[in-house]
């Protein structure tokens, strides 16, 4: 059976970087025996144009009996001020939601190639490889209540609420301990215990789950010094686990360990292995449609849907070779420093298709 592939392009550079990923996988299908047919539909702002919502039941029915999805990203200015309930950054948490993508995996790698273009010293990132794992379907991201609302003396008040289960931080935690297992048996998990009860909470299971995993080294961090520790020393780290907005923050950071947030891919997993892969960077409306994105972290995300949802472990490296290839190479795109003379995504992409032979 073919693997059923859902391309959902968004917004801003979405299409481009999307379009320049179904570029990749074609060739992958053409010569190299990637067995997959590949669909397309809307969410985000686009899906807001055209249906009224970012989220249309049609591309909710798609995702569901998708083997994977591939999305690029959502959101812009276009659509910061309509009804809140229908912006395209709701309709890509929604979607996480309804299918139970609650394991995302943030995986920061440097390519050797690259130390010269992190913002830090090359030797406090060469050979950089953590794994941020990032609960995405609960904390104060999906909280009830919420709202803006007047209060009696006529002022405005905006609320969220910050909310863990037990079940929710146990499963997040199984998987960074699991996880862990495969890389080198080590486990940060950042939290605010020293302020916020849910994190007390957090840390409590997190202990407790600990114990079934006795070959596994836990330690706790509160996040604001674990944001100093990434720029500090980033390589103590192996696998961080943490709540859904802390490591929304601290996988922005992370990026530009590894040269820019055109380069930093994710997965996000429910509890069957099927996934939605994503770059972690948006969709930089300020340089969209002048072919100036980075395509790379959406080509390293399908290579992480080869790898986690697929069973193609084999194309996967395939395709990450191909990038370090390039890199190595000196062809960057404008986001990165150092290198040779810059290229566009469309030569980017051309240039990674044309390494895959090796
Ligand atoms: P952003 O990540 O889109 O852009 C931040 C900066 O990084 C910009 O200067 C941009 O040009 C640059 N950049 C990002 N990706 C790049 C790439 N592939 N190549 C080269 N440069 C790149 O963050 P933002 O500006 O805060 O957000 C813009 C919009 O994207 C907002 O509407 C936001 O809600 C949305 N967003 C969506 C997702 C997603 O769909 N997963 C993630 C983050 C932000
Ligand atoms: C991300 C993005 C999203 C998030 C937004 C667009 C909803 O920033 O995937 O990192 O905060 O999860
Ligand atoms: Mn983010």
């Amino acid at each position: 059976m073919p693997h059923k592939i859902l391309l959902l392009a968004g917004d801003g550079i979405g299409p481009e970087i999307v379009g320049a990923t179904e570029r990749l996988i074609v060739a992958l299908r053409q010569d190299f025996g990637l067995s997959c047919e590949i669909e397309h539909a809307l969410l985000g702002g686009v899906a807001v144009d055209q249906f009224g919502d970012s989220l249309p039941q049609q591309t909710l029915a798609m995702a569901r009996s998708a083997d994977a999805i591939l999305l690029g990203a959502v959101g812009g200015p276009k659509w910061d001020s309509i009804e809140r309930s229908i912006r395209p950054e709701r309709g890509l948490l929604r979607l996480r939601s309804e299918l139970d993508l609650y394991c995302n995996l943030r995986p920061a790698v440097l390519f050797p190639a690259l130390a010269e273009a992190s913002s830090l010293k090359p030797e406090i990132v060469a050979g950089l490889d953590i794994m941020i794992i990032r609960e995405l379907t609960g904390g104060i991201y999906f909280g009830q209540p919420r709202g803006i609302e007047r209060m009696e003396d006529g002022r405005r008040r905006g609320f969220n609420t910050l909310v863990y289960r037990e079940d929710e931080i146990e499963r997040i935690a199984r998987s960074a301990f699991e996880i862990a297992r495969k890389r080198s048996n080590r486990v940060c998990s950042v939290d605010k215990a020293n302020v916020l009860e849910v994190s007390e909470l957090w840390r409590d299971v997190v202990e407790t789950v600990a114990g079934d995993y006795p070959d596994v080294a836990l330690s706790h961090m509160y996040v604001d010094n674990a944001a100093m520790q990434l720029v500090r020393e980033p390589k103590q780290f192996d696998v961080i686990v943490t709540t859904n907005m802390f490591g929304d923050i601290l996988s922005d950071l992370a990026s530009m360990l590894t040269g820019s947030i055109g380069m930093l891919p994710s997965a996000s997993l429910a509890a069957d292995g099927k996934g939605l892969f994503e770059p972690v960077h948006g969709s930089a409306p300020d340089i969209a449609g002048q072919d100036l994105a980075n395509p790379l972290a959406t080509f390293l995300s399908f290579s992480m849907m080869l790898r986690y949802t697929l069973n193609e472990s084999a194309l996967a490296e395939r395709v990450e070779l191909a990038v370090a290839h390039v890199l190595e190479a000196g062809v960057r795109t404008a986001d990165l420093q150092g290198g040779g003379g810059k290229v566009g995504t469309q030569a980017m992409t051309d240039a990674v298709i044309a390494a895959l032979a090796g």
